[in-house]
Order: structure tokens, then C-alpha cells, then sequence
């Protein structure tokens, strides 16, 4: 009990107050030149790692609880939402500053870059998400149609992970740690503990 009333101390709030910290940092470094050589691709890519980071975050909710009695439950709507708004930064970020609004070209990136093909993707699941994250989209979806729905996130994870795994030449460790914890996350959901298995 003392350890459930811990993990659920701190308010929403200061959860999207922490979360915004790495969007400021590199938005603030950004627009003073202080990110190196580089910049567009420095801010591009850390807002995309932020939002996979967020994503893997929403998804660790259930089995910590299942397998670790750690209640953060509170938080995932929250969570989702600011792994959304990495999202829509970090895309934000590659429409008007790496493509300059550039349409013909955004188009021919999506249809011919892999690795494009399933950032969109992934965005585009994750759109229905962030719209009914609110107590009026359970209502009218109904408890399972709404759970159902949210489980887009699974595939909208799996693809952000192969966006970042396609994007890269070499093969370094990063986005293959990443889709494998998202594989490890997906993974454990179909494990039940042992005590509910006997119960049921
Ligand atoms: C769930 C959605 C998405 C996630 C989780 C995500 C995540 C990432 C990550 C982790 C990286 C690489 C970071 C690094 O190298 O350190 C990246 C790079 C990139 N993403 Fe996304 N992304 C998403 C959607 C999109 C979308 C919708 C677009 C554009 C249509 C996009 C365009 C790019 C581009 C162009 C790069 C590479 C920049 C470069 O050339 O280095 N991403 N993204």
C-alpha cells in the first residue's frame, strides 16, 4: 500500500513537466545554435528517440504492474499523450525545416524511403490514439471498443522501432535494443502470473 501510494506521489502535471524538459532543452538549443554542426539533424533525431523512449514507456505500464506491483497506471494517459507530442514535433521538424514544405518530395519520401513508409505509419496509428484519450471518446466508444482501438499501439510502437532500425546504414546497438525491448514489452503481455493462471 505504502509502496503503490510512492509510485503515484508525484501529480499529472509534473509528469508533463518533466517529460517537456528534453523538447525545451533541444528546442531551446536549437534556436540558439548550440547543437553542434548539425542542428536540423541533432533536433530531428532527438525528438524522434524521445518519442520511441515515451512510447516504451506507455508500454512498460502493464507489465509493471502485472510482474512488479508498480502502480503507474495514473500516468499513461499522460505518458501517451507526450510520446505523441514528440511526434508531432519531431515530424513537425522533418515537414518544415528538413523538407521546408517541400509536398512533392515529402510524397516521394513516403512512398519510396522504407524507413519513411513506417514513421508514417506509425504517426498515423498513433492519431486515433491521442484523439480519444479523454473520458468522453470511453464513453462513447465503450469500454472494449476504446481498448480495442488502444491497442493500435502495439503496431505503431513495432513500426517506430523499424523506422529507426531501416533509417540507419550501419547496424548499431540503439535501434536494435529498442525494438527488442518493444518485442520484450508485447512479449510479456501474453504471460499472465502464475497466481490469476490458477484462479482462472
Ligand atoms: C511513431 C513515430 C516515430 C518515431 C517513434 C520516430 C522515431 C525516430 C527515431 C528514433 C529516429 C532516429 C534517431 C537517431 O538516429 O538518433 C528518427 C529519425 C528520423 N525520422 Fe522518425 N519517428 C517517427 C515518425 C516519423 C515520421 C512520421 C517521419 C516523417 C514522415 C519521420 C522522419 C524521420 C527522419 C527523416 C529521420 C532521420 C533523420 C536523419 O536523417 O538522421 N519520423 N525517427
Amino acid at each position: 500500500m505504502a509502496q503503490s501510494r510512492l509510485w503515484t506521489a508525484l501529480p499529472e502535471w509534473a509528469v508533463y513537466a518533466l517529460a517537456a524538459i528534453p523538447a525545451v532543452y533541444y528546442l531551446a538549443a536549437g534556436f540558439t545554435n548550440n547543437l553542434g554542426p548539425d542542428p536540423l539533424r541533432v533536433l530531428e533525431n532527438s525528438l524522434g528517440e524521445w518519442a520511441l523512449r515515451f512510447l516504451i514507456a506507455g508500454l512498460a505500464v502493464t507489465p509493471l504492474l502485472r510482474f512488479a506491483r508498480i502502480n503507474l497506471v495514473k500516468y499513461r494517459r499522460a505518458i501517451g499523450l507526450i510520446a505523441f507530442a514528440y511526434i508531432v514535433l519531431h515530424f513537425s521538424v522533418y515537414l518544415a525545416l528538413d523538407r521546408q514544405f517541400d509536398w512533392p518530395a515529402i510524397w516521394k519520401d513516403i512512398v519510396k524511403r522504407p524507413y519513411i513508409m513506417f514513421g508514417m505509419a506509425a504517426f498515423l496509428m498513433l492519431v486515433p490514439l491521442a484523439l480519444t484519450s479523454n473520458r468522453y471518446s470511453v464513453r462513447k466508444l465503450g469500454a472494449a471498443g476504446w481498448r480495442n482501438l488502444h491497442r493500435l499501439v502495439y503496431p505503431a510502437a513495432l513500426c517506430g522501432a523499424l523506422h529507426y532500425l531501416l533509417l540507419v546504414k550501419a547496424w548499431p546497438p540503439e535501434p536494435i535494443i529498442y525494438l527488442l525491448i518493444i518485442l520484450l514489452l508485447l512479449g510479456v503481455r501474453r504471460i499472465r502470473p502464475a497466481r490469476r493462471q490458477r484462479a482462472a
